[in-house]
């Protein structure tokens, strides 16, 4: 279907998600604790986080190294999985199934494991954090992949742009300026190789299935810890 100037696309109707009506739910009655992560685990008597006393804290902690080895990459995926049945608005396919189209060209062409994890969430903000998505994905990567992907998840939507100069507005010239960067090559072809080619309803797609072993695997890793902001 092309477009018709004439007879522009009717506005889309709010939506709800499932997850948001399930959010919606009765609410926790005061006085009763959120679930926590495992049947012999136990919260903490305080209430105020200027008074969790040094037993707190080491109880608190120990169950909280547990909690994140499996908890980080789970929330990660359902975050990913959140925009599953997600309308698009012209691409063939729409943005988680790019996300996963994109991981299996990176399965298909040999790329590591965590190459493969970086690419699967590279677009995850894309609906949400439209223009600072390549931004959101590196910075819930960060901790736990090479700088090489950050640096590439960061400018990875103006590396698109010499490939897209019929698009009105677009400049092909953005990538310039990281020209001579040790990365730039490598930022460059991702981007050829597993984010461009990757809109195609007719490429056979991995399910999530086959890459949750990896997510846990990447993102069960011991995170890095960054600088405190300037
Ligand atoms: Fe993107
Ligand atoms: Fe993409």
């Amino acid at each position: 279907m092309t477009y018709d100037s004439a007879n522009p696309a009717p506005p889309m109707l709010p939506r709800s998600s499932a997850v948001l009506n399930a959010a919606r739910m009765e609410p926790r009655m005061a006085g009763e604790a959120s679930p926590i992560g495992h049947p012999e685990w136990t919260s903490i008597a305080s209430s105020d986080l200027a008074d969790v006393t040094a037993e707190e804290w080491v109880h608190m902690n120990a169950q909280r190294a547990q909690w994140r080895k499996t908890e980080v990459a789970t929330q990660a995926l359902e975050m990913l999985a959140v925009s599953k049945d997600a309308p698009g608005f012209g691409y063939q396919i729409n943005n988680y199934e790019h996300c996963l189209q994109s991981a299996t060209l990176a399965l298909q062409d040999g790329q590591d494991e965590e190459t493969i994890v970086v690419t699967l969430f590279h677009d995850i903000g894309f609906v949400a954090c439209n223009e600072t998505h390549g931004e959101f994905a590196a910075e819930l990567l960060r901790p736990y992949v090479d700088e090489i992907h950050v640096w590439t998840l960061q400018r990875h939507m103006y590396f698109q742009a010499i490939h897209c100069t019929t698009c009105p507005g677009v400049d092909g010239n953005l990538r310039e300026k990281w020209r001579g960067h040790p990365w730039f090559d490598w930022a460059a072809n991702w981007v050829r190789k597993y984010d461009l080619a990757s809109v195609n309803a007719n490429l056979e797609t991995a399910p999530i299935s086959v890459f949750e072993p990896m997510v846990h695997r990447v993102f069960g890793r011991e995170p890095k810890v960054g600088p405190l902001p300037e």
